[in-house]
């Protein structure tokens, strides 16, 4: 376990902290490595219309656009539970369908294959975008 990835899923399970999720009380924090070091977060934000929730991988991706930094992410790391819960559940918590597909178009931008650390009890686990997005369609396939 790498200090740089557990520092990253430790910024993952505390960002959840800021997660506004009163419908599904389930709490997601995503931390995303930069190519300078830094850290960007971001946690899901959900909306009494439910379908019109952000998830915590958007959030945070859309943050780093904002700030010019889209092609400068490098490595992903997500944690998710109940209130009180992130990052403690048996089995890893993994990026949603939509979440993947817009990992994929970071990982198509910067050509790299994104690491995505997933927190569960006893560490986390780490997945290829193209373990978890096989055969996605992304920026490249418009060409
Ligand atoms: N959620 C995320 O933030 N990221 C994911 O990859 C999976 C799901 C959020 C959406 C919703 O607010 C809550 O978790 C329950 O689905």
């Amino acid at each position: 376990m790498s200090a740089m990835t557990a520092r990253l899923v430790q910024a993952a399970i505390d960002a959840a902290k800021t997660a506004y999720a009163p419908y599904s009380n389930f709490h997601v924090g995503a931390a995303l490595l930069l190519d300078n070091g830094e850290i960007v977060t971001g946690s899901n934000f959900e909306n009494a219309s439910y379908g019109m929730t952000l998830c915590a991988e958007t959030v945070a991706i859309a943050k780093a656009n904002s700030d010019g930094q889209l092609r400068a992410i490098r490595e992903i790391a997500v944690a998710g539970g109940l209130a009180g819960h992130v990052g403690t559940g048996a089995d890893p918590i993994t990026p949603c369908g939509r979440c993947r597909q817009i990992i994929k178009e970071v990982a198509d931008l910067t050509q790299s294959d994104i690491p995505v650390h997933c927190a569960y009890a006893t560490g986390y686990a780490t997945y290829r975008l193209s373990e978890l997005l096989p055969h996605g369609f992304g920026p490249a396939s418009l060409k």
